[in-house]
């Protein structure tokens, strides 16, 4: 039986000197659950109980390669040998910026800041400036960092399903002014989009999507969704933002942009970018990207970090050279066989959403196509399964609406394992549910 003891005994140490313990809400997991890592290593982490977890969470999405990899940290340290910061730029941002582009055709021109925050944050001022609108439209189940002007959301769990779900301000100090910005909509409806900016376009400049959602069970737009959107957003002058933070170099060399085939305005990428090294990027076009610089500010002290860009430049060389991408595929496709097959010979009804490398594990026959569906889904089974999951070590968000996360080293003996501890844990939990 797996204990926690050493983290339960840090926790009741932590909490007096952070909220929750933690440095991040989501990282508190309970008084009794929440866990202290004491490394990483390739598609595996080590808690301070000595408990080894094959880990799909990946710290959310920034380990594309592995924990600790040796190319991107030998990178990494020559980025320290460089000295850091200096209010001044190096030529590394040029270097890198030239291969995001090589990577990405829409992102024409490259700024870089440190979090997938602040690359959203930068995404939306800078479509406000070119339109000189500031509303937005979001996705339903969309979530796009911890700035203001995104920190709202649709409410699912007490919806009655008449009616559009309430739009409910995402925890406690977002300016109730910050809600008239918001336009939430489901995804894969155009005419619903149309209708919108008909009404309101006016108002709205850019409409901010994830067409894998990196939140919400990798649920997905159809290919003809992503056309009509296109062609809505130019027709009412309105940015498409494509939010990369999670699918960027991740589902494919050149992102969800690359898989669907379709070019944003501006793109926003961060997690994989450097392997776990903070860094991020807002790209788009050069007419609209131009507005930085002339009119729009966007700066900050840490923006372009020799470590995390040598990091970056390691990542995406082996991303773009090597086939890392199609391998964390292959592995996702004979993951998600295993796992089926496990469900299949029990009778569970299940499906998969997202892409190998970000994918959504689903209690229904069949993928959701919005975040309404979601409610659908037997959610209540990922809820109970989840703990006796990490009881079994394997690292999986506790709520279904994470998807799990790939890299390039679980390919490195990890598939036996997952099988057989997933195996484990459903059988308990079927147990524990009759
Ligand atoms: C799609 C998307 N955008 C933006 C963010 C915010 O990124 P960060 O947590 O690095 O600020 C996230 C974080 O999970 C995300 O998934």
């Amino acid at each position: 039986m797996r204990s926690l003891a050493k983290s339960n005994k840090h926790f009741e140490r932590a909490v007096n000197k952070l909220p929750l313990g933690v440095s991040s809400n989501f990282r508190y997991w309970g008084e009794d659950k929440t866990i202290y890592v004491d490394h990483g290593k390739g598609g595996r982490v080590w808690d301070i109980d000595g408990n080894e977890y094959i880990d799909y969470r990946l710290a959310y999405g920034p380990i594309i390669l592995g924990y600790a990899d040796e190319r991107v940290d030998a990178a990494a340290k020559r980025g320290m040998d460089v000295g850091g910061v200096f209010a001044l730029s190096t030529e590394l941002e040029y270097q890198v910026a030239k291969r995001i582009s090589k990577m990405v055709p829409a992102a024409e021109l490259v700024r870089f800041s440190n979090s997938g925050t602040e690359a959203v944050m930068a995404a939306l001022r800078v479509a406000r400036a070119y339109t000189g609108k500031d509303g937005h439209i979001v996705l339903e189940g969309g979530y796009h960092g911890v700035f203001t002007e995104v920190m709202w959301h649709s409410e699912l769990e007490e919806w009655d399903e008449e009616g559009d779900p309430e739009l409910q301000p995402f925890g406690d100090g977002v300016p109730e002014v910050t809600r008239d910005l918001c336009y939430p909509v489901p995804l894969n409806d155009a005419n619903l989009v149309e209708d919108l900016l008909r009404r309101y376009h006016k108002h709205i400049g850019a409409f901010l999507i994830e067409p894998i959602m990196g939140n919400c069970c990798g649920i997905t737009a159809e290919p003809q969704y992503l056309h009509d959107i296109r062609e809505l957003c130019d027709r009412y002058n309105v940015v498409l933002i494509v939010d990369e933070v999670k699918t960027g170099f991740r589902v494919a060399k050149g992102g969800v942009q690359e898989l669907f085939d379709f070019k944003a305005d501006l793109c926003t990428f961060a997690k994989a970018i450097g392997n776990g090294y903070p860094i991020s990027i807002v790209a788009g076009r050069e007419d609209i990207m131009r507005h930085i610089g002339d009119g729009v500010v966007h700066g900050g002290t840490f923006t372009g970090h020799s470590v995390s860009l040598a990091a970056a430049d390691k990542t995406l060389e082996i991303l773009d050279e090597t086939d890392a991408l199609e391998a964390i595929r292959n592995y996702g496709l004979r993951l998600q066989e295993g796992l089926g097959e496990i469900l299949s010979e029990r009778d569970i009804a299940h499906s998969f959403t997202g892409a190998p490398a970000l994918m959504g594990l689903f209690f229904a026959d069949s993928a959701p196509s919005n975040y309404r569906e979601w409610v659908d889904s037997n959610y209540e089974f990922y809820d109970a399964l989840a703990p006796e999951l990490h009881n079994q070590g394997i690292l999986v968000e506790p709520d279904s609406r994470e998807p799990w996360f790939l890299c390039e080293a679980h390919t490195d003996g990890c598939l036996d394992d997952t099988l057989r501890r997933f195996e484990r844990a459903v059988d308990i939990t079927i147990e524990k549910l009759e």
